[in-house]
């Protein structure tokens, strides 16, 4: 299927207030796409790794093929997942850069389609997809609420939404001292090149403009899924999926994985 253009139009209809912070986050991400791979937690293993990943969204979507779509698909790892559950799947994201890599990984698909959009106000039709599957998106929305009904309009009475995310302002409990040894490790052997455009000065300038620049809680996102009509809103641990990753992560890689807080949050759009 064609890819869209993402057009000057298109790019208008972004909020007018929103729209230099929107530039931003974009061009951070385009900068980030050669290198977003290489950076550990972004690229999934197969095997244990992509089974974990794979289990909250089966058990969502159930076995029978869907009209999936994910939003900031980035580079395709969570694509690949959905794609290899047997479902038609929408890929969104922003950056035609992000978008260049993900094309590139699965070219020559039948079942995948790559769309430039704003996730915030996709253009999509109406009640077109069963599911809405997003990975690290949340915490960098720039109007959640607009965009969670935005959300709830795209999905069929019944469709689900997971999301996968974190609180990447602070550690968790305990994370400090992973923090620490991160620190101590990167002193004696050197900083993972691969790691540093995440923790950059822009990122953090970014973090500070957001509505979940001081981090996101499930805590704090339920009671928005539900003011917009989510209901059955359910909250799963990512326990397992960092259980799998630390399995073939060297010691730093191992460490990150108990830094910051991470949760994963399904809910559904009632049928009535
Ligand atoms: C942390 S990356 C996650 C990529 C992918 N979901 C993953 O987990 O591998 C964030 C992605 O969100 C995209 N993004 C951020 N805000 C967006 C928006 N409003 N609309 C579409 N994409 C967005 C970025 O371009 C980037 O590809």
């Amino acid at each position: 299927m064609a890819a869209a253009t993402f057009n000057i139009w298109q790019a208008d209809l972004m909020d007018g207030a929103n729209f230099d912070l929107k530039e931003e986050i974009r061009d951070y991400w385009s900068k980030r796409s050669k290198t977003f791979d290489l950076a550990f937690g972004h690229k999934i293993a197969p095997g244990a790794e992509a089974d974990a990943w794979q289990k909250p969204i089966r058990a969502a979507l159930g076995l029978q093929p869907k009209q999936v779509l994910e939003l900031a698909c980035g580079t395709g790892e969570v694509t690949q997942l959905i794609h290899d559950l047997g479902h038609d799947v929408t890929a969104l994201d922003f950056s035609e850069a992000m978008l260049a890599v993900a094309r590139r990984k699965h070219a020559g698909k039948a079942r995948l389609r790559f769309l430039l959009a704003d996730a915030e106000h996709t253009m999509e039709p109406d009640e077109a997809y069963d599911a809405i599957v997003c990975r690290h998106l949340v915490w960098t929305l720039t109007r959640p609420e607009e965009t969670f009904r935005e959300w709830f309009r795209l999905l069929k009475p019944g469709g689900h939404l997971v999301i996968f995310d974190g609180d990447w302002a602070q550690p968790k409990p305990g994370g400090r001292i992973a923090m620490m040894l991160i620190a101590l490790i990167d002193r004696i052997c050197g900083a993972d090149r691969n790691y540093d455009g995440a923790l950059s000065s822009r990122h953090a300038r970014i973090m500070e403009a957001l509505p979940f620049g001081d981090g996101l809680h499930a805590d704090v996102l339920a009671p928005i899924l539900e003011t917009v009509g989510f209901a059955e809103i359910e909250l799963q641990s990512h326990s397992p999926i960092a259980k799998a990753q630390r399995k073939n992560a060297n010691l730093r890689n191992k460490l990150r994985t108990f830094v910051y807080g991470r949760f994963i949050l399904v809910c559904t759009r009632p049928t009535t």
